[in-house]
């Protein structure tokens, strides 16, 4: 707005996306979290996903996306439900996501796999192998097949499917694609141990190896940080075989969404990772890097710190209050270190809370930092 007459606001406006299934239970706890802090900004809840095609008719209106790119900082809970299996390929509610990601060009998604040390008995590995384990995944997300021509039995390109034969979808990347997630990953490996490993399917795909040539001509701008490249079959190996032997990985957008799940649980529970997914003005959609649960929804046993440490990645990385995103993380830990557990992250020894209490945990873990 500088330039024009239109009075500057100073006023952070987040939009709150909760969708469907445990989706509103866990972004109710992030809220209470970010409520606490003292800051001041605006909240604004609109409907999203299967929530949306019951009330609008389509999981993502028109009014959730104005809000959506209106505002400084998105914070979502997840979409999906079984029962929506048989619509239409644009009615499903998993096209919200994908739509809030094309329209706003959250090209560069970070998925950091953090295992906290007070949970490395609820890795599935051993605990030598991810004790210390500290990763970020940095997913393409607006390109790759996710965004190709599709054709199928309930995406026709003539305009009717009856006695389909065939069904494909097409992966492709541009180079500009693959050039501005590469230079989002060396800039940010340049502030951690400055190593990537670049994970594409190189030996088969054409869209691959010009992955793999155009991120190594990227690296030529960046001598100090490390690169290797590695096939994502070999990746997903490596990933349960060795894990911290891999510090940032830079993927495609299909690779990344398997490779994500997958050390998510090297840490313990999907139900701790968070995400950030931002374009090019440091915009941010953050979500949990988890779905919606229905098979627990409306429980109260979902764990709500996927949401929480999502919207400590909003506040250090779109609205520039690290501080804030500090006493977030340290709460998180505090009430690990407390014992405190919800189901997915139970285990003989601590003590088991609802989704609720978790929150509630957090919100006091972080009230009582602020009173020294
Ligand atoms: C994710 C999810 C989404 C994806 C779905 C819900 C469309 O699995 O964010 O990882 O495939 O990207
Ligand atoms: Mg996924």
């Amino acid at each position: 707005m500088v330039g024009t007459n239109t009075p500057r606001k100073f006023q952070i406006k987040i939009a709150v996306l909760p969708g469907d299934g445990i989706g509103t239970e866990i972004v109710a706890e992030a809220i209470k979290v970010l409520k606490v802090l003292d800051l001041s900004f605006e909240m604004e809840t609109a409907l999203v996903g299967g929530a949306a095609y019951e009330a609008h008719g389509h999981p993502l209106p028109p009014a959730t996306l104005e809000l959506a790119k209106a505002a400084d900082a998105i914070l979502f809970g997840a979409v999906g439900d079984w029962k929506y299996d048989s619509l239409d390929r644009p009615l499903r509610p998993e096209q919200a996501i994908l739509g809030l990601r094309k329209n706003l060009s959250l090209f560069a998604n970070f998925r950091p796999a953090i295992c906290y040390e007070q949970l490395v008995n609820a890795s599935s590995l051993k605990p030598e192998l991810v004790s210390g384990l500290d990763i970020l995944i940095i997913r393409e997300l607006t390109g790759d097949i996710y965004f190709g021509q599709p054709r199928g039995r309930r995406v026709a390109t003539d305009g009717h499917f009856p006695g389909t034969q065939e069904a494909f979808d097409t992966m492709r990347y541009s180079k500009p694609e693959i050039e501005r997630i590469a230079h989002v990953t060396f800039q940010a490996a340049r502030k951690r141990n400055k190593k990537v490993t670049s994970v594409d399917k190189s030996n088969v795909l054409e869209t691959f190896q010009f992955w793999k040539d155009v991120v190594t001509e990227v690296h030529a701008q960046y001598p100090d940080v490390a690169l290797d490249h590695m096939y994502v079959d070999n990746a997903a190996m490596q990933l349960v075989k060795e894990p911290k032997k891999f510090d940032v990985i830079v993927t495609g957008n299909m690779f990344g969404d398997i490779l994500s799940d997958e050390a998510s649980m090297l840490t313990g529970s999907i139900g701790m990772l968070p995400s950030a997914s931002l374009n090019a003005k440091n915009q941010g959609l953050y979500e949990p890097s988890h779905g919606s649960a229905p098979d627990i929804a409306g429980k109260n046993i979902a764990n709500p710190l996927a949401t929480i440490l999502s919207a400590a990645m909003m506040l250090r990385f779109s609205l520039n209050q690290t501080a804030a995103a500090d006493r977030i993380e340290s709460a998180v830990s505090a009430v690990l270190s407390q014992g405190l557990r919800t189901a997915d992250i139970y285990s003989q020894g601590t003590q088991k809370v609802s989704t609720q209490q978790m929150g509630d945990a957090v919100v006091a873990a972080i009230t009582k930092t602020s009173k020294g």
